[in-house]
């Protein structure tokens, strides 16, 4: 292995898991205003509604199908699925939604490139973003006729022990790569590169779609009451305000309360 391998698979992972972390948290913390998806939906909607739902939904497969298969020890399913047929598993569902968000990213970035409005407000972040995230397609689907060539699922167990013993902080895991071929360390080095950019572009959207998962899991419904004198312990039976008929505020909330020295 040489000195670049033990950079790029040694030491870039941790620079790309600090720099997305940190710098995902400075960018809440200082910048909120800019933390959204950016959607050019009122420039111009129809390709947008193919190219976004398409590639959302393959990345979001690609994402926790990479989650999921890479950082499960294979001593937890090995007793349910053999390592080969792990990999074909993974070969075929990540081929059907690779091509899904592939045609979805090239609908995006064409749309970017074309419609000379969401052209003149796109920033350079965003072009290269969908540059990179298309380039990450072409590479991860490029991997899969390779892994064809091996169907025991040999490389896919040691790529997987490469991701696991980063992500917990073990040494031996640059060796593991001594077969893996440069289609597959170029799709790792664009893979953790988009760590790496993710809270410089809109990419922070993602944290704040998986956030709002915890809304399906919340036992209860925030409602703002349009009355400012109503609180959400009055009683349901209590009188509502129409839009015309508000009634003076409560006497309570209206005096100034004095205090007594
Ligand atoms: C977690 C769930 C996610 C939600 C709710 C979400 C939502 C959105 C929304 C609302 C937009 C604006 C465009 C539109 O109106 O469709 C958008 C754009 C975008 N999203 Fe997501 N997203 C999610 C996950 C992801 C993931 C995992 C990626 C990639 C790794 C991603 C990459 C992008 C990109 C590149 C754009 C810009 C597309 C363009 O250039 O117009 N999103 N997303």
């Amino acid at each position: 292995m040489s000195s670049l391998d033990y950079f790029l698979f040694g030491i870039y992972p941790y620079l790309c898991l600090a720099v997305f972390l940190l710098g995902s948290l400075m960018r809440f913390d200082r910048d909120q205003y800019s933390w959204k998806s950016d959607s050019s939906q009122l420039l111009r909607a129809g390709q947008l509604r193919w190219g976004s739902n398409l590639f959302h939904i393959g990345v979001l497969f690609l994402f926790f199908g990479h989650t999921v298969g890479m950082l499960t020890p294979h001593f937890l399913y090995e007793s349910f699925i053999s390592a080969g047929h792990k990999q074909i598993v993974a070969m075929v569902s990540g081929g059907v939604f690779g091509v899904l968000a592939f045609i979805g990213v090239t609908i995006l970035l064409h749309r970017r490139l074309t419609d000379p409005r969401i052209r003149q407000t796109s920033r350079p972040s965003d072009i290269m973003l969908l540059v990179v995230l298309w380039l990450q397609l072409v590479l991860g689907l490029a991997t899969i006729p390779l892994s064809a060539r091996h169907l025991d699922g040999s490389m896919m167990l040691l790529l997987a022990e490469w991701a696991q013993r980063i992500v917990t902080f073990r040494g031996g895991a640059v060796e593991l790569l001594a077969q893996a071929g440069p289609v597959f360390k170029l799709h790792m080095f664009l893979g953790m590169t988009i760590f790496l950019i993710f809270p410089f572009t809109r990419l922070v959207h993602v944290w704040s779609g998986f956030g709002t998962l915890a809304y399906v899991f919340r036992p209860y419904q925030l409602v703002r009451s349009r009355n400012l004198g109503m609180t959400p312990r009055q009683p349901l039976g209590s009188r509502m305000p129409g839009p015309v008929d508000t009634p003076a505020r409560p006497a309570a909330a209206s005096k100034p309360v004095h205090k007594q020295s």
